[in-house]
């Protein structure tokens, strides 16, 4: 029996459809997927995460996940569906550190007041100043970035030797985390005096992922990746009773 050329070729490319849909299938569905895309080194403290713990996997397959991509391109669908992965925002960082007296809560500064704030350094996102994936702490490089709000902080019975008021004419923005932290929790009481303010080589060298130069003890600590799962997995389980 002779098979002819036309054939053989369509044999050919059919079999190689069928090695490369393995491929695509294999790679895919393979949990650890991320590792082969590693972005950087992790940042200060989150070492020891698995990328699981912030990328946590998008809703649907992933033939859904094109689906409703396509959709959304041809304009059958209103949002686009996160593909792969669901995007790494504020609610997956508040999911372990959550802190209820921070002093700067994110929410606050979707006030119209702040409008020029969130243009200027994008306030109302963790990721403004703490971009991942690059083996620091902060990320913000503008120090005196508290100018955006405090240019009116005045105190009453100011205990400064140079006033509040002094120091924003004179415009000394870069030394408010000198004395203060930014979310405020750390257990320590501000400076009086300016020549027992931080170094602002120190404060440097913690944004880069030093020692805290505020305080070894802090109010609030976040959730490890074992107390972050066990409160997703209680969470599920309590919507489950719900729905019954
Ligand atoms: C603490 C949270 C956190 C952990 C843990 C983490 N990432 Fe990320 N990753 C982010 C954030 C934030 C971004 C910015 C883009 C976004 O919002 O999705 C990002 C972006 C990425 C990107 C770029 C893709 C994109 O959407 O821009 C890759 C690739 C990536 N991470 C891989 C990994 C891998 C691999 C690991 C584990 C070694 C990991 N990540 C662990 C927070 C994290
Ligand atoms: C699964 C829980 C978890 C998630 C999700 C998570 N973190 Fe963390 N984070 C930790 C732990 C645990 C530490 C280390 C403990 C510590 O330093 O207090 C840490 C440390 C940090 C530190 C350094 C703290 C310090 O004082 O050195 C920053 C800043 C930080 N995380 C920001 C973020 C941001 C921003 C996100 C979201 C992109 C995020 N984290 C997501 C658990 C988490
Ligand atoms: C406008 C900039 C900015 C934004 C936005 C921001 N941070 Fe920070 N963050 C800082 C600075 C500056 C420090 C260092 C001073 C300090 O320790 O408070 C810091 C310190 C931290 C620390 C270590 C000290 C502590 O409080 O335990 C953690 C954890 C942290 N940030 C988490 C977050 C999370 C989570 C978000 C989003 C909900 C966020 N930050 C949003 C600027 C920011
Ligand atoms: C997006 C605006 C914004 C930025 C940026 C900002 N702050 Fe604030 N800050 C506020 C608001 C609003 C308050 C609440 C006080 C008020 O209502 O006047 C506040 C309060 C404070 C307090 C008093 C907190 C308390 O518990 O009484 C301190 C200290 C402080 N900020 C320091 C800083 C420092 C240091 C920076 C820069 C690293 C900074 N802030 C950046 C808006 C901001
Ligand atoms: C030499 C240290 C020092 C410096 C520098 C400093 N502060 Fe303060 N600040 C203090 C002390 C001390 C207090 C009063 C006690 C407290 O609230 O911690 C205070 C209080 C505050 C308050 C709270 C006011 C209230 O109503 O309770 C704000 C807001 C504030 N500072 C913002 C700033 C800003 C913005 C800068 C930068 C221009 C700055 N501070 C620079 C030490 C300092």
């Amino acid at each position: 029996m002779r098979i002819s050329r036309k054939r053989r070729r369509q044999w050919i490319g059919f079999g190689l459809g069928i090695f490369m849909t393995c491929i695509a299938y294999v790679v895919l569905s393979m949990p650890n997927n991320e590792d082969f895309l590693s972005k950087g080194p992790m940042n200060t403290g989150h070492e020891d995460l698995s990328c699981e713990s912030c990328h946590t996997p998008a809703k649907g397959t992933v033939f859904q996940q094109v689906q409703a991509n396509i959709m959304f391109t041809i304009g059958l669908r209103r949002t686009a569906a996160d593909f792969g992965t669901e995007n790494v925002d504020n609610q997956k960082c508040l999911d372990c550190h959550d802190r209820p007296n921070d002093r700067h809560p994110l929410h606050r500064f979707t006030e119209p007041r702040f409008v020029d704030a969130r243009k200027n350094i994008g306030v109302t996102f963790c990721e403004s100043c703490h971009q991942e994936h690059n083996g620091m702490r902060i990320t913000q490089v503008d120090i005196g970035y508290c100018r955006n709000c405090h240019e009116d902080t005045e105190l009453k019975n100011d205990p400064l030797e140079i006033s509040h008021k002094e120091l924003v004419e004179q415009a000394q923005w870069s030394t408010c985390l000198q004395c203060h932290d930014f979310h405020g929790n750390h257990l320590y009481e501000a400076a009086e005096s300016l020549k027992d303010t931080i170094p602002i080589t120190v404060v440097r060298a913690y944004f880069d992922g030093g020692p805290s130069p505020y305080a070894d003890q802090k109010k609030h600590y976040p959730l490890s990746e074992a107390e972050w799962k066990k409160k997703k997995t209680a969470a599920k389980k309590a919507m489950g009773k719900k729905k019954k």
